[in-house]
């Protein structure tokens, strides 16, 4: 049986931000908390989400202290913040750190506790209030996902909590909130879509309808990737990369992640490392090691991206699949944990509890060839040095 979950409704399209208020009222609620960070207020972006809401006169809170790579310690003080108030909702504005943080709150606003008693293997099904994502990167894909990330600050961990509690009731997805972004946050954060499209695909997990939006999503990011690195005010590429990132959110969000997350999540913890940069890192490793397990649908991945041909034998195109991987990280000027300035002794003193990390998080295990820890130390090992 599979089980397929998606937000109740989705506004996609340029502008579409503008009807934030209304969103909300079909819904019934009108008193949002917000969750955002500093630079979004400071640039002034924040306008574009307040704009709607002050027009017709529902009541809102800012919260603004989301940090990358949100932590525990952050999604604490907003409970505080949102319990301080009289709110219905809360509505994450931003990249994935402030959904995910977003998302932490209404879960623990449900829950009570610490964040980490609410980590995989449990079902975080529980909110306290509905969640509302308006991206603002394309991206995480967090806007349609049943997940967040949140770094445990003692145990230095990044965990995973799946459940309903962290799926949107809705979301806004307008591609015009992505113009002025800059391009390393746009290459990071398109590989790290193109990353959820491909491994939800070869997960374990995969099934028909998170295949269909796999494909789709992949047709879309790999023609328009090096595009909007290029030219971040190529409309239509921002439009196909904003789009692809939500319907790759919801194929993994259905499927899962699998190797490349997991090994990413601990690099992300221990060297604070962009998500999306440190999956790009291991992205051709990873999938170098994988491909002989699901070569048929690595080589399926390679046209929908567009660097194999159709009548490409599989081989082929898995061949073809790696050297695309390879030419991106360099035309995306992706470095290596080594080159981004990691010292060699400390990534080899820890990668014994990356590897751990890694496989407690579960996403190896949806691998198409699934690892142990040696294993997972010898690829950490390989993509040191290389990208
Ligand atoms: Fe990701």
């Amino acid at each position: 049986m599979d089980s397929i979950t998606a937000p109740r409704r989705m506004l996609i399209g340029g502008g579409s931000i503008a009807r934030l208020a209304e969103l909300l009222a079909g819904f019934g609620l009108s008193r949002p908390f917000i969750v955002t960070d500093r630079w979004l207020v400071s640039s002034g972006m924040i306008d574009r989400c307040l704009a709607p809401l002050t027009a017709a006169g529902m009541p809102y809170r800012l919260f603004d202290e989301t940090v990358p790579d949100p932590t525990d310690v952050v999604v604490a003080a907003g409970l505080d913040a949102f319990r301080a108030g009289d709110h219905d909702c809360i509505l994450g504005f931003g990249g994935g750190s402030p959904m995910d943080t977003a998302k932490a709150i209404a879960i623990l606003a449900a829950t009570g506790g610490h964040i980490r008693e609410q980590k995989v293997p449990r079902a975080a099904d529980r909110a306290a209030v509905p969640v509302v994502c308006v991206p603002t990167t394309a991206g995480t894909g967090s806007e349609v996902t049943r997940f967040t990330v949140i770094t445990d600050t003692e145990r230095g961990e990044k965990m995973l909590i799946a459940g309903l509690g962290a799926l949107p009731v809705a979301a806004v997805v307008d591609y015009e909130l992505t113009l002025s972004l800059p391009p390393r946050t746009t290459a990071d954060t398109g590989i790290d879509s193109l990353t959820h499209a491909l491994e939800a695909y070869v997960s374990r997990r995969a099934n028909p309808v998170a295949d269909m939006y796999a494909e789709r999503a992949m047709r879309l990011i790999g023609p328009h990737l090096r595009r909007v690195y290029r030219d971040p005010e190529d409309r239509p590429a921002r439009e196909a990369m904003m789009l692809g990132a939500t319907l790759a959110g919801l194929a993994f969000s259905n499927a899962s992640v699998a190797l490349v997350h997991g090994m990413s999540r601990p690099i992300g913890a221990h060297f604070h490392v962009p998500h999306g940069l440190s999956n790009a890192m291991l992205l051709p490793v990873v999938t170098r090691y994988s491909l002989p397990a699901a070569l048929p649908r690595y080589a399926a991945a390679a046209r929908w991206i567009g660097c194999a041909e159709a009548g490409d034998a599989d081989q082929l195109a898995g061949v073809k699949l790696l050297e695309e991987l390879a030419a991106l990280n360099a035309e995306l000027a992706v470095p290596s944990p080594a080159a981004y300035g990691i010292p060699a002794d400390r990534w080899e003193a820890l990668l014994p509890l990356m590897a751990d990390q890694a496989l407690a998080s579960g996403s190896p295990a949806n691998n198409p060839r699934v690892p142990d820890a040696a294993e997972i130390v010898a690829l950490y090992r390989q993509a040191y040095g290389s990208t």
